[in-house]
């Protein structure tokens, strides 16, 4: 049998997965998960050396359990591996890492953010790199450390994405797959090589940045010393893989113009398929991004809101304190018995609304420093009003996503949805309600790893594109259509919602 691994570095843990080449069916999968440090607020670092560790003992598990089903390691075809994008990984002359990744939910570059902007000029940056610098992405991190930690700046001699840490690790390759390349702020997009324009004006030395290498093409095999600590075979090839979120559009099918995805991890995000680097015209500054997707010659328009599962886990955390006892004692999902409260408010959470912003927010605001909250309480809300509030909010947040994108006219058929929020039924269904569009779930259940997977198959010459290992593998398993009579509790919701973050960002957004 053909297998092929996928490998998904989250934010809060690595996902491996083993598919069978054939039908895209999961033969064996495993998550482990890691640490999340906010050492001051707005700022979230985690250790490479624990995303490391954490996947080899996902690949170990993995192949273990593949093994009781009479799989072998030369079965696998290929890895691919997806991660979260964005964040810094440093690297001395001798490859060790230099200090902690600061990751794409890091919120302490504003600074940089600006002083990038006026360097390089504002329309120059969309110009070169088709979106401007936010404390998101990867370059103004980079400065951050320039500017505070001259001395491990002064050290380091390349700069991964987390990922990309995980292939160095793997192949010893060092190198940047161009879909999460895309996320730096520093590659030119339309043309999928480092912007020299940028680099000069900011004055990086280019040889921080490893050579970019394409998603569904080996980029380096297993290494014997690897081989020997996972299990795998040495000599697997490793493709280039992708971003978390061209990942999980690969592994949806949104390989094709008409198609959209919308994912509910810790970040949601919203993001349309397209064949040209077509760049978000609707302000002053792109509110979503551009970047490269998995597939050759292949764009994304993203709208990202930076709290959606991330809100959830902390209702979770910090009010949802029965639910997570009763985890503990009975095996029931914290999450599942949190919906079932939700459940019991009616649609628009009579009047309450919540804001998702407790990491800042970028689509549509870009704002390093807002900050999120309930508005509209009365005495007769309950804590379940709370709990389906931050459902709805983030569902509107994930709207403004979907309209900017809209309005930009590209052509959205059909809106595939996934990630962990998604799976949730009430979620997905508050979600269509909220948009007034119908979400389509499709067999794709692993997401990201499941497209990482796919690049694999490509890679390892199993399919011949990327498109036809998603018309081999994907097809459509449900469909949530939206409730037409709860349109306009919804609509005048979101019009309340729409309405806030302008009235209270002088209250809400200033330096953490
Ligand atoms: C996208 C983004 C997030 C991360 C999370 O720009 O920052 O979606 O990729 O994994």
């Amino acid at each position: 049998m053909q297998t092929l691994l996928g490998i998904d570095l989250g934010t809060t843990g690595v996902k491996a997965a083993l598919f069978s080449a054939e039908d895209g069916n999961v033969i064996s999968d495993a998550f482990v998960e890691y640490t999340l440090y906010h050492p001051h607020p707005g700022w979230a670092e985690q250790e490479p050396a624990e995303w490391w560790q954490a996947t080899i003992s996902s690949i170990q598990s993995c192949l273990r359990t593949a093994a009781q089903q009479g799989i072998q390691p030369e079965d696998v075809r290929g890895l691919g591996l997806s991660g979260q994008m964005h964040g810094v990984v440093l690297l001395d002359e001798q490859g060790q890492v230099l200090r902690r990744s600061i990751i794409w939910a890091d919120q302490r570059s504003d600074e940089q953010c600006r002083w990038m902007t006026e360097k390089v000029g504002a329309s120059k940056l969309i110009e070169y790199v088709s979106n401007p610098a936010l404390t998101g992405f990867t370059a103004p991190k980079l400065l951050w450390v320039r500017d505070n930690e001259p001395e491990i700046f002064a050290k380091a001699r390349t700069l991964l994405l987390p990922k990309d840490y995980i292939r160095f690790r793997l192949t010893g390759v060092q190198a940047m797959e161009i879909s999460d390349a895309a996320g730096t702020c520093l590659l030119d997009v339309k043309h999928g090589r480092w912007s020299q324009e940028v680099l000069a004006a900011i004055g990086l030395d280019p040889g921080l940045l490893p050579p970019v290498v394409p998603a569904d093409a080996a980029s380096g095999t297993i290494t014997a010393e690897v081989a020997a600590l996972t299990g795998l075979a040495a000599g697997t090839p490793v493709a280039g893989g992708g971003a978390d979120n061209a990942c999980g559009a690969v592994g949806n099918g949104v390989v094709e113009p008409g198609l959209a995805l919308l994912s509910v991890g810790t970040s949601g995000i919203v993001l349309a398929h397209s064949n040209s680097p077509q760049v978000d015209t609707s302000g002053p500054v792109p509110r979503v991004h551009t970047f490269n997707h998995a597939v050759p010659d292949a764009w994304y328009l993203m709208g990202v809101t930076q709290g959606a599962g991330l809100s959830l886990h902390w209702v979770r955390d910090n009010i949802g304190l029965p639910e997570s006892a009763l985890e503990r004692w009975t095996g029931l999902d914290a999450y599942d018995l949190l919906a079932r409260e939700a459940e019991r408010v009616p649609a628009g959470s009579e009047g309450l609304i919540f804001l998702p912003y407790m990491q800042g927010e970028r689509t549509p605001h870009l704002d390093a420093y807002a900050r999120g909250g309930w508005i509209g309480l009365t005495a007769s809300h309950t804590r379940a009003h709370l709990i389906r509030s931050v459902l709805e909010g983030v569902a509107f947040s994930l709207k403004d996503c979907y309209n900017i994108i809209r309005d930009q006219g590209l052509e959205l058929k059909q809106v595939r949805a996934t990630g962990g929020g998604a799976s949730s039924p009430l979620w997905r269904q508050i979600i269509a309600d909220v948009l007034g569009v119908e979400l389509v779930v499709t067999n794709a259940s692993e997401g990201p790893a499941f497209g990482a997977a796919l690049l694999a198959g490509v890679a390892g010459g199993v399919y011949s594109s990327v498109q036809e290992a998603c018309a081999k593998t994907i097809r459509i398993t449900k469909r949530t259509a939206p409730n037409a009579e709860l349109a306009p509790i919804y609509e005048q919701a979101y019009e309340t919602y729409t309405a806030l973050y302008p009235a209270l960002k002088p209250i809400i957004s200033h330096p953490l």
